[in-house]
């Protein structure tokens, strides 16, 4: 079930979604048995900014059906603090090879995280997550396939490790953003991230009707908050990102049109809870299949995925 990637050579092809998976938590919560037999071919780490980030303002989470709700704001030491304190952690615990995901808001910053990262030895790859606003234009630099591919040619001389284009699913058009990052000289591209998504404070009747929820549960500001009047934003941050089983649908396609137009390999994600749902993004053109919100559930889901997608080989 070995996977080529990149010039890397995976044991399988399943690995995880930035942001969803703590490496250096679950190893604290499950010791070395964790490496026994570890969810994940690759390691992936959630997304590194040039300064350290609190992130965004509580709540950050509302679960809809089938779906979650995030507005989690890349909290993160920066660079140098990942540098200095995750990185060496990383590389003592991990048995895979170690993707950095790293995000700015200008193609100088980024090349400044990528050229940190292609200094040590530990990374093997580096993913640009460009799911951020530019801060001359205020939109997303993945968004718009000039500036993406604008963004992705003045990084790439800055590193010779693979480097994997994030894309942006909030686009009118994902397969021209992925032939853009193609372009301007990405080795791989990945999808899809969250899709843009909006919910409302509950009103306090309804909280009424949903005792021992998620939302009531947690819902006491919003309770104050929504007072009678008209609803507004649940999540501090206003909007976040929609993840999980609602969106497997969207990545299918997005990966399928993606796969057609591309020569480099895409890692495809979104929603993938089993492994039929990891072979139905490999059948439509995927190299890699990532686990996201699913790990939340089961944090040994993408061990469960790899081991059952060995067992029934396409
Ligand atoms: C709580 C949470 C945090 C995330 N953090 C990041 C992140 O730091 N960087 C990133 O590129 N994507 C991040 N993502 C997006 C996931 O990596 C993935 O693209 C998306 O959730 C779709 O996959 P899923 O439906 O399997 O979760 C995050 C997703 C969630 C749910």
């Amino acid at each position: 079930m070995s996977v080529e990637f990149c010039g890397l050579t995976l044991a399988h092809p399943v690995i995880n979604g930035s942001g969803t998976f703590d490496a250096i938590a679950a190893h604290r919560a499950f010791g070395e048995s964790l490496n026994e037999e570890f969810p994940f071919a690759a390691f992936v780490s959630k997304t590194i900014t040039l300064r350290p980030r609190a992130g965004n303002p509580p709540p950050r989470l509302w679960e809809a059906p089938a779906a979650l709700i995030n507005s989690i704001g890349l909290p993160n030491r920066g660079l140098e603090g990942y540098l200095a304190e995750d990185l060496p952690r990383l590389e003592r615990l991990l048995p895979v090879p170690l993707i950095t995901n790293v995000m700015g808001s200008t193609a100088a910053e980024i090349a400044q995280l990528v050229q940190a990262c292609d200094a040590r030895a530990q990374i093997a790859a580096i993913e640009l997550n460009v799911s951020c606003p530019n801060v001359h234009t205020g939109l997303d630099i993945g968004g718009d396939p000039g500036q993406l591919e604008e963004v992705v040619r003045a990084v790439r001389p800055h590193t010779s490790k693979p480097l994997i284009v994030k894309l942006t699913p909030n686009t009118a058009d994902v397969a021209e953003c992925a032939r853009a990052a193609q372009e301007g000289g990405a080795d791989a591209v990945s999808l899809i991230n969250t899709l843009r998504a909006l919910a409302l404070a509950p009103r306090p009747r309804e909280l009424q009707g949903e005792q021992g929820s998620v939302h009531a549960s947690a819902a006491s500001p919003a309770a104050a908050a929504a007072g009678g009047g008209p609803s507004r934003p649940w999540l501090g941050a206003g909007t976040g990102g929609l993840s999980g089983p609602a969106i497997r649908a969207v990545a299918l396609a997005q990966v399928a049109a993606v796969s057609a137009r591309v020569q480099i390999p895409v890692i495809g994600m979104g929603g993938v809870q089993t492994a039929a749902h990891a072979r139905d993004l490999l059948d439509v053109g995927a190299t890699l299949v990532a686990v996201g919100t699913e790990s939340f559930r089961d944090p040994l889901a993408g061990a469960r995925i790899a081991r059952d997608l060995a067992s029934q080989p396409a």
